[in-house]
């Protein structure tokens, strides 16, 4: 991977810096975005999470899925605040005032929101809103399409991948510390789908940028893939 400018950068005075994590479902990128945002002390930024906000609004305002035009009136005009707390899972959310941290992680938001993420003018209403909020600051992005579309010339690239099975045993875990029962198969079925709709939809699809380093963390934990990912961090950004 090389930075944009092709060499690394010194973190001083007024210049702020980009770091992009690409990869598909559960790969692990919130939780090693959040954390290496707080080593940098950059901000951090779950685009995800703003997806599904909008597909939570979407459904509980009880609009038509398919109905491409309510949704993309509804992006230009949702209120979506984040606020970073002190400890993983890293952030608040808030939709019109109305906190939806929690709400945003259920089956139902999983199974909808790459649906709702397709549609083109709910993507150009999100990318705008995620330049509004990294204007003038450093942060660490994760999500689909950082380092593709959102932040093309970001300063660091990677995409994070681990093999499915790993992917949905992590999450089968999580789930299970939350005291959320459900079989291992349905979460593997649902993040291959979810991985699907991502990386086959035309606009913004899931993909590795070609100036992206490729990390697979199969058999990391999150502390080594921390420590691998704050490595190349700093050997592109002169901390
Ligand atoms: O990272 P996540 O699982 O919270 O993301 C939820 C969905 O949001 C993901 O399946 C597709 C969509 N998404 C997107 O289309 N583009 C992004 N930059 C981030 C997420």
């Amino acid at each position: 991977m090389r930075s944009s400018s092709g060499s690394s950068r010194k973190l001083s005075g007024k210049k702020s810096f980009v770091v992009a994590i690409d990869g598909p479902a559960a790969s692990g990128k919130s939780t090693v975005a959040y954390l290496l945002a707080r080593k940098l002390g950059f901000t951090y930024m779950d685009t995800g999470a703003m997806y599904r906000a909008l597909t939570w609004k979407a459904l509980n305002t009880g609009i038509d899925l398919d109905d491409e035009k309510s949704l993309s009136q509804m992006a230009e005009n949702i209120r979506i605040d984040i606020s970073s707390r002190e400890s993983y899972p890293g952030i608040d959310v808030y939709v019109d005032d109305k906190e939806v941290s929690s709400l945003i992680r259920t089956p139902q938001i999983n199974r909808w929101v790459s649906i709702v993420s397709r549609v083109p003018g709910v993507r150009k209403a999100m990318v705008k809103l995620q330049r509004n909020i990294a204007r003038n600051k450093s942060v660490v992005a994760e999500g689909r399409d950082i380092g593709t579309v959102v932040f093309p010339q970001a300063d660091v690239k990677i995409f994070l991948v681990a093999s499915l099975e790993e992917r949905a045993k992590r999450r089968w875990k999580e789930l299970q510390e939350k005291g959320i029962s459900c079989k291992i198969e349905e979460i593997r079925e649902e993040l291959h789908l979810r991985d699907k709709i991502d990386s086959e939809r035309e606009i913004a699809p899931l993909r590795k940028a070609p100036d992206a380093l490729l990390v697979d963390n199969t058999d990391l934990d999150i502390t080594q893939t921390l420590e691998k990912l704050l490595g190349i961090v700093k050997s592109r950004i002169m901390i």
